[in-house]
């Protein structure tokens, strides 16, 4: 079986192959990339790959995608219907996604953005006390990330709720399920966190409609897509106050162009696509063991529902 590694952003891919080939017994894995010819690839393992991957190596059985997201990958040519394709599930991703969203939340309910700003000023100046009750969060998506999310802000007492398209139950979190039930959940919403996958129903949910809904003093942290948020929206929705600031990971272009505007907004704050990396011991873990249960045809979980698109 001739397994390729095609990862067009993996820095030391070679280190991932040797860690690979030592935890999938008897494996050859090639590393696959824009210049190598044809090698007759049974099984790709795959991040960000070249765009005519699938057109050059046709004979791909199943795809084992090393993040969570598969928009990328969906979109490339020649993948055919009946390959499955297999997305990473969690491997200390959601703890990432959960810390990035209370430094997020937290630097805008406890005054802390204000506070480095006061530093610089040299002026000792208290802010008001946090009263959680003004700080309602909102989830969008509930699967591993959106969950973890969730929870850790419940935890931290802040009013919770999430939505989804079938809804989940999860202890002092409120469950919005379906699109009807979209305007109620940004109604009582003012820090939206958004963690959906990029599908066609999805994609420019955040914009000037749906984020004018929030709760005054609106907040956006967006650690989805790029593509989820309409951006030549966002700068106007600051201007006219509906928003007070974003935090954003994701980009419809990444890396993000030097001359966009985002940059130097001060109301925006930016990091480069790094919420929740894909750790390498703990993902060549579970795409090896996913590997062994696909070959030996075993029950696997992260099929992708390619109807749905996640
Ligand atoms: P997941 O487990 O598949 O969860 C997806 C969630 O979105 C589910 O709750 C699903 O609802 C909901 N959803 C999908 N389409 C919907 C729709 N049309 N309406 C309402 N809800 C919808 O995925 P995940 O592992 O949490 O990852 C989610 C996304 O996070 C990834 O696709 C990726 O884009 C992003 N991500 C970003 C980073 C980063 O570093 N920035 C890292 C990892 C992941 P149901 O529960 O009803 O199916
Ligand atoms: C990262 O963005 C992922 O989807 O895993």
């Amino acid at each position: 079986m001739k397994i390729i590694f095609a990862s067009s952003t993996t820095s030391d891919p070679d280190s991932w192959i040797r860690l690979l080939e030592e935890a999938i017994p008897g494996a050859e894995i090639v590393n696959w990339s824009d210049n190598s010819g044809t090698v007759g690839a049974d099984l790709a393992i795959t991040w960000s790959p070249p765009h005519d991957l699938f057109l050059r190596e046709p004979g791909i059985q199943a795809v084992f995608n090393l993040g969570a997201g598969v928009d990328a990958l969906l979109k490339l040519p020649g993948l055919r219907d009946n390959v499955p394709v297999i997305r990473l599930e969690d491997a200390g991703m959601a703890v990432q996604m959960a810390e990035y969203a209370v430094y997020a939340l937290v630097r805008a309910s406890r005054s802390f953005d204000r506070y480095q700003q006061l530093q610089g000023e040299r002026r000792w100046e208290p802010q008001q006390d946090i009263r959680r009750r003004n700080w309602p969060v909102g989830v969008l998506g509930m699967g591993v990330m959106g969950a973890r999310v969730a929870q850790m802000l419940a935890a931290l007492e802040y009013p919770v709720a999430g939505w989804s398209r079938s809804g989940k139950a999860l202890p002092d979190v409120q469950s919005f399920a379906g699109s009807d039930t979209l305007p109620a959940f940004l109604a009582r919403t003012r820090v939206l966190i958004n963690t959906l996958p990029l599908t066609p129903e999805t994609r420019g949910l955040l914009n000037r409609e749906t984020l004018g809904q929030l709760l005054p003093g609106a907040y956006l942290v967006n650690v989805g897509r790029g593509g989820h948020l309409v951006e030549d929206d966002l700068i106007p929705l600051l201007d006219s106050g509906v928003l007070s600031g974003a935090t954003l990971d994701v980009f419809s272009q990444e890396p993000l162009p030097t001359g966009h505007p985002f940059w130097a907004d001060p109301r925006i704050t930016i990091t480069p696509h790094v919420a929740a990396a894909s750790l390498r011991e703990e993902t060549v873990a579970q795409v090896a063991e996913k590997i062994r249960r696909y070959r030996a045809g075993e029950a696997l979980t992260g099929i992708v529902a390619r109807e749905r698109g996640y």
